[in-house]
C-alpha cells in the first residue's frame, strides 16, 4: 500500500502530466482526484490510501473475470520470455491458437480473425473490410453505413460517425464522415415511434432500416452496424422480432451485418455472446474488452468466410496494417481469461446472479419514485431514473444528477458512475449474490437520500 504522502504527490503528478478520458485537470483537482488503485481483486479494488472498493462498472464494463488473478500475469510473463513480438511477416503459435478458438466459440462461419488493440479499431476494421468487400464484389459504389441512434461504437475518427447521442461527443470534430446514417433504436422504453408494445417497437425500428435502405439505394449501401444490446441508452433489450428481421433485410439487400460485441461478449449477458439470445448470426462479429477482461489490450473482427475469401488470391489482400495486430503477449492472456471464463462457469454465473441482481433492482421500484425503468439481461443491467413517471421526464440540469449520485456512491464504497440519469451495472462475471445485496443496499440508501433531498419520496 501506498502512504498519505506518497499519495498525495502521485496525484499532483497526474494532475500535472495525466490526461484521464473525458475529464480535465481542473476538474480532477476540484474533486480531490484522481483515485489511484494499486491493487484488487475479485469485484473490488483498493485505493493508494488503503481504501477499498466494489467496481461496479467493472472498469468499463470490460473486467470479465474480475481483478488479481495471478493466472493472466504468469501467461504473460511466459509469453514475454518466448517471444514478446515477432518479425515482419510471421506469427506465433499463441496468436494461431486464439484465432482457431474464436473461430471455435462464434457462431456458423466467422473463420477469419483480424486482431487489433481496441474495440473502435475492432469496429474501423469490420466497416474497412465491408467496404473492401463490396469493391471486389463489383460494387464500389457501397460506402454508406448504418448505424442506430443511442448506440456507440468508439472514438476514432470513423466510427465517431457511427452510433449517435450524448454518449458520442461529435461536437469539437466535424465535419462528420460522410456516408454514416442513422436510424431508431430499438429501445422500448423510449421508442422512436411512440410504438405501444415492445414488438410493435422492434418491428418499427427494423423497419426503419429497410425504409433507410431503400431510400438511399441498396447499391449505395456497404453495412448495417449495432450493438445486440446497446449500451448508451442503458441496455434496451430489443423484442425478439428485431435481429431476425435485421439479418433478413441486411440478405435482401446485400447489406453485410455488423454486430458489435464488444460490451455483450465474453459472457456479460449470460451467453457467450449476446447475439446468441437471438439466434442470429452477423456476417462479421467485432469483439474487445472481455476477450482479455482488458488486463491488456486486444480487439479482433471476425469474418465469415464468405465474406473473407473474397480477399484471397491475387491482388485481392485486405491493405490494412496495424503494429500491434495479434500481438503474442495479448493473445496469450486472452487465451487465459477465455480459460477461466470457461472453466470457472462464468457465463452462467452471469445470467444466474444476473436475474437475481435484476430481481433485487426490480423490488425497490415501489420504495423509489425515481425509478422509472429497470432493463437488461445478465451482467448487463441499467435503472433509468426519471423526475415523472407518468411523463417520462429526466431532471432539470442543475439538479446534476449524474454528478450527485456518483458521489454519492462513493460514500457508500461503490465505484459507480451514474451517466447522467442511467445507472448501468457492468460488474465483472465472477460476482456473488451477497455482493450484489451489498450493491443493491447502498442503491437503495442513496436513492432514499436523493429523493428525499428533492421533496420526494419517504425521507422527504
Ligand atoms: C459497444 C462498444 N463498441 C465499441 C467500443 C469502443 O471500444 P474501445 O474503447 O476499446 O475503443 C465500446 C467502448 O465502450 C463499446 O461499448
Amino acid at each position: 500500500m501506498t502512504n498519505i504522502v506518497n499519495s498525495e504527490q502521485i496525484r499532483l503528478k497526474a494532475l500535472n502530466n495525466l490526461w484521464i478520458h473525458n475529464r480535465d485537470w481542473t476538474e480532477m483537482a476540484e474533486s480531490g482526484g484522481p483515485p489511484v488503485i494499486t491493487s484488487g481483486e475479485g469485484i473490488r479494488v483498493t485505493d493508494s490510501e488503503g481504501k477499498t472498493w466494489i467496481d461496479v462498472n467493472g472498469g468499463y464494463s470490460c473486467v470479465n473475470i474480475g481483478y488479481g488473478r495471478a493466472e493472466i500475469a504468469q501467461a504473460v510473463y511466459d509469453q514475454i520470455n518466448k517471444t514478446p513480438f515477432c518479425p515482419i511477416g510471421t506469427t506465433t503459435e499463441v496468436v494461431i491458437n486464439l484465432a482457431e478458438k474464436l473461430a471455435q466459440l462464434t457462431p456458423s462461419d466467422l473463420n477469419r480473425v483480424f486482431f487489433s488493440t481496441g474495440g473502435s479499431e475492432a469496429n474501423e476494421t469490420a466497416i474497412k473490410i465491408a467496404r473492401a468487400y463490396h469493391n471486389r464484389c463489383g460494387e464500389p459504389g457501397r460506402y454508406r453505413v448504418i448505424s442506430r441512434r443511442g448506440s456507440y461504437h468508439g472514438m476514432t475518427g470513423g466510427v465517431l460517425w457511427t452510433g449517435d447521442g450524448p454518449a458520442v461527443h461529435k461536437a469539437d470534430y466535424g465535419p462528420g464522415y460522410p456516408g454514416m446514417l442513422h436510424v431508431p433504436q430499438p429501445n422500448p422504453y423510449r421508442c422512436e415511434f411512440d410504438a405501444q408494445t415492445e414488438s410493435e417497437c422492434a418491428v418499427l425500428c427494423a423497419q426503419a432500416i429497410e425504409d433507410t435502405i431503400l431510400f438511399y439505394g441498396p447499391e449505395t449501401v456497404s453495412a448495417f452496424i449495432g450493438e445486440p444490446i446497446a449500451i448508451p441508452q442503458g441496455a434496451p433489450v430489443p423484442s425478439k422480432e428485431y435481429w431476425p428481421m435485421v439479418r433478413d433485410i441486411c440478405n435482401r439487400y446485400g447489406v453485410i451485418m455488423i454486430a458489435d460485441e464488444v460490451v455483450c461478449g465474453f459472457g456479460r449477458t449470460g451467453k457467450m455472446f449476446g447475439m446468441e439470445h437471438f439466434n442470429v448470426s452477423p456476417d462479421i462479429m467485432t469483439v474487445a474488452k472481455g476477450i482479455i477482461s482488458a488486463y491488456l489490450p486486444m480487439a479482433a473482427t471476425i469474418v465469415s468466410d464468405q465474406i473473407a475469401d473474397s480477399f484471397s488470391g491475387g491482388e485481392s489482400s485486405l491493405k490494412h496494417v496495424l503494429t500491434n495486430s495479434g500481438h503474442p503477449v495479448s493473445a496469450a492472456a486472452a487465451l487465459a481469461n477465455i480459460s477461466i471464463i470457461e472453466k470457472e462457469n462464468m457465463v452462467d454465473n452471469a445470467r444466474e446472479v444476473g436475474e437475481y441482481f435484476k430481481s433485487q433492482l426490480q423490488g425497490m421500484v415501489n420504495d423509489h419514485p425515481y425509478i422509472g425503468d429497470i432493463r437488461g439481461i445478465g451482467l448487463f443491467l441499467a435503472m433509468e431514473l426519471v423526475s415523472d413517471r407518468e411523463t417520462k421526464a429526466g431532471f432539470e440540469p442543475d439538479i446534476e444528477v449524474g454528478t450527485r449520485l456518483t458521489d454519492k456512491f462513493k460514500e457508500r464504497g461503490l465505484i459507480f458512475r451514474a451517466r447522467e440519469n442511467i445507472l448501468h451495472f457492468g460488474p465483472p462475471l465472477c460476482i456473488t449474490r451477497q455482493d450484489v445485496d451489498e450493491i443493491v443496499h447502498a442503491v437503495d440508501i442513496v436513492l432514499w437520500e436523493f429523493e428525499g433531498e428533492c421533496g420526494v419520496g419517504r425521507l422527504a
